[in-house]
């Protein structure tokens, strides 16, 4: 043989090697919504038993409206799409009645990219130093770094909407005005960390 051919030899058993390599390595890891998730997204669901119908939702319509703000979010996550598990991206929806709210709220761990559809949404985030808001018109595109308390506000005239993605297959949602009324924390103790106990007032 003429080194010319071995040479040719060897790079195509290496192509052979890395390309069978390549598809008995997983492209994808379809969330198996059996088990638990973990840090690490859910553990795969058998390549037999995926379908088409992993990776595809229908019906992305308006949720209901999270009482009593009149405003809310539908969210398309790993849970309604086991495809999207590990692939760090979901997408969801927006929809605010006349003088509703999505309230304050942050997602710890994802960026959200919100496109404007329908009406008008004053959108906001805070940081220590800085207070992002602007009115959203239809077309516009606006983004909330990951983890940030953020809201939107509908002072329109009609009803506002707006697609979603989330730099994340799961979201969640903490809502501030739940974490911090909804739960079984002493009143006395919920003022004191708020300053709801009138501290503000008196000037300390
Ligand atoms: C929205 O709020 C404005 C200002 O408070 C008020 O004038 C208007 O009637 C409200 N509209 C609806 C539909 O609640």
């Amino acid at each position: 043989m003429k080194m010319i051919h071995i040479i040719l030899y060897f790079l195509g058993l290496l192509l052979s090697f890395t390309s069978h390599a390549t598809s008995s390595f997983k492209d994808f890891c379809v969330a198996n919504l059996l088990l638990r998730d973990t840090p690490s997204g859910y553990p795969c669901k058998p390549q037999s038993l995926v379908t088409e119908n992993d990776f595809v939702f229908s019906k992305l319509e308006p949720g209901p409206p999270i009482t009593p703000f009149n405003g809310g979010t539908t969210t398309v996550s790993v849970n309604n799409i086991p495809g999207l598990n590990g692939l760090g991206i979901s997408a969801g929806r927006v929809d605010i009645g006349i003088n509703g709210t999505v309230p304050m709220h942050f997602h710890p761990d994802a960026t959200e990219l919100l496109i404007m559809v329908e009406g008008e949404m004053t959108a906001g985030f805070i940081t220590p130093t800085k207070l992002i808001m602007k009115t959203l018109n239809p077309g516009d595109v606006m983004v909330f770094p990951k983890g940030l308390l953020h809201f939107q506000v509908n002072f329109g005239v009609g009803k506002a909407a707006a697609f979603v993605a989330y730099s994340s297959s799961n979201p969640g949602l903490h809502i501030l005005d739940t974490l911090l009324f909804d739960t079984n924390l002493p009143t006395a103790i919920l003022e004191m960390t708020t300053l709801l106990d009138g501290t503000l007032e008196k000037g300390y």
